[in-house]
C-alpha cells in the first residue's frame, strides 16, 4: 500500500506543476514562454521513465493479486460452498455436510467461506456488495472468491451479469449467522425431508413422484440428485422463492405451480395444467417441507 501511495505523490507532483506552469506562463498576464523546439532527450527519457514506473506498479499489482485471490489457496482444499449460478436461481453446495439449499445463503459470520463459483448455463456473476468481491461464474471454468461477514446478520445481493429474461429476480439472500445457530442450521437442512402428515400432503408427495416433478428437484431422501431446478428438501423454511421474486408462502406456491411462465416469464419450468385439487396437494405436501 505504501509502494502505491508512493507513486501517487508523483501524480501529486504531476497535477501541482501542470497548476504552476498554468499560472506561470500564463499569456493573459504576459508571460508566455518562449517557444523553443524540444528536446529530443527529455522527451525520450521522460516517456520511458513513465513506461517504467507503470511497469513497477504493475507487478506490483499483480503479485498482490496472486495472494489475495484464493484460487492459488483453494488448489489443494475444499471449497466450503460451491456455488452454482442457474437460469435463474442459485443453488448451494455444502461438500463438508453434503448439503445443498437454494438462493438463499447460510454462512458462519466471522471467518472467511472459500466459495468455488461454476455456472450451470450461461455467464452469472456472484456479487453480495458487503460481503467480498464480484466473481462471474464462467461455464466450464471454476472460479473461487471469499466471502467474508463480520458481523451476523443478512445481506443481500444478486447477479450482476446479465443472463437472460430473468437476470433480475436472480437475488442472493446470504444469512451471516453466529457459530452456533449456523451449526444448528446445518444440522437440520442436512436431514432427509420429513415425511407428510395430512392426507392432502400425503397425496401431494405421490404426485410429486408421479409427475415429472423428480426429473429436475432433488428432495433429499426421497429422490435422485437432480439440480436443474431448486432443491426442495426444506423449502417451506426459506423466506423467499423464486430467486428472490416472492417471499415464500403457500399462496404464491400454488400462483406459482398453477402456471410458472405467468409468474415468471421465460423460466425454464413448464406450466404442468394441474387441476385445482393437485394444485392443493402439491402445496400441502410441499409446505410441510421445513
Ligand atoms: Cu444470472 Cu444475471
Amino acid at each position: 500500500m505504501w509502494f502505491m501511495f508512493a507513486g501517487a505523490l508523483i501524480f501529486l507532483a504531476v497535477v501541482l506543476s501542470v497548476i504552476y506552469i498554468l499560472i506561470r506562463f500564463n499569456r493573459n498576464r504576459g508571460h508566455a514562454p518562449s517557444q523553443g523546439g524540444g528536446s529530443r532527450t527529455f522527451e525520450i527519457t521522460s516517456t520511458f521513465l513513465a513506461l517504467g514506473l507503470v511497469g513497477i506498479f504493475m507487478v506490483y499489482a499483480v503479485i498482490t493479486m496472486a495472494h489475495i485471490q484464493p484460487n492459488s489457496i483453494s488448489s489443494s482444499g475444499q471449497p466450503d460452498v460451491v456455488i452454482t449460478g442457474h437460469q435463474w436461481w442459485w443453488d448451494f453446495y455444502y461438500p463438508k455436510y453434503d448439503l445443498h439449499s437454494a438462493n438463499e445463503l447460510h454462512i458462519p459470520a466471522g471467518g472467511k467461506v472459500l466459495a468455488k463459483v461454476v455456472s450451470a448455463d450461461v455467464i452469472h456473476s456472484w456479487w453480495v456488495p458487503a460481503l467480498g468481491r464480484k466473481m462471474d461464474m464462467i461455464p466450464g471454468k471454476n472460479n473461487w472468491v471469499v466471502i467474508q461477514a463480520n458481523t451476523p446478520g443478512t445481506y443481500e445481493g444478486t447477479c450482476s451479469e446479465f443472463c437472460g429474461q430473468q437476470h433480475a429476480w436472480m437475488r442472493i439472500k446470504v444469512f451471516a449467522q453466529s457459530e452456533k445457530n449456523f451449526k444448528e442450521w446445518v444440522s437440520g437442512h442436512g436431514k432427509p425431508a420429513v415425511e407428510p402428515k395430512g392426507a392432502l400432503a400425503m397425496e401431494g408427495k405421490k404426485m410429486f413422484m408421479q409427475k415429472s416433478c423428480t426429473g429436475c428437484h432433488f428432495i433429499k431422501g426421497i429422490t435422485d440428485e437432480k439440480f436443474i431446478g431448486p432443491d426442495l428438501t426444506h423449502i417451506a423454511s426459506r423466506e423467499t422463492m423464486l430467486g428472490g421474486l416472492e417471499v415464500y408462502s403457500k399462496e404464491n406456491l400454488k400462483r406459482w405451480l398453477r402456471n410458472p411462465r405467468n409468474v415468471k416469464p421465460g423460466v425454464h419450468m413448464p406450466n404442468f395444467i394441474f387441476t385445482e385439487h393437485e394444485l392443493d396437494a402439491l402445496v400441502a405436501y410441499l409446505n410441510e417441507l421445513k
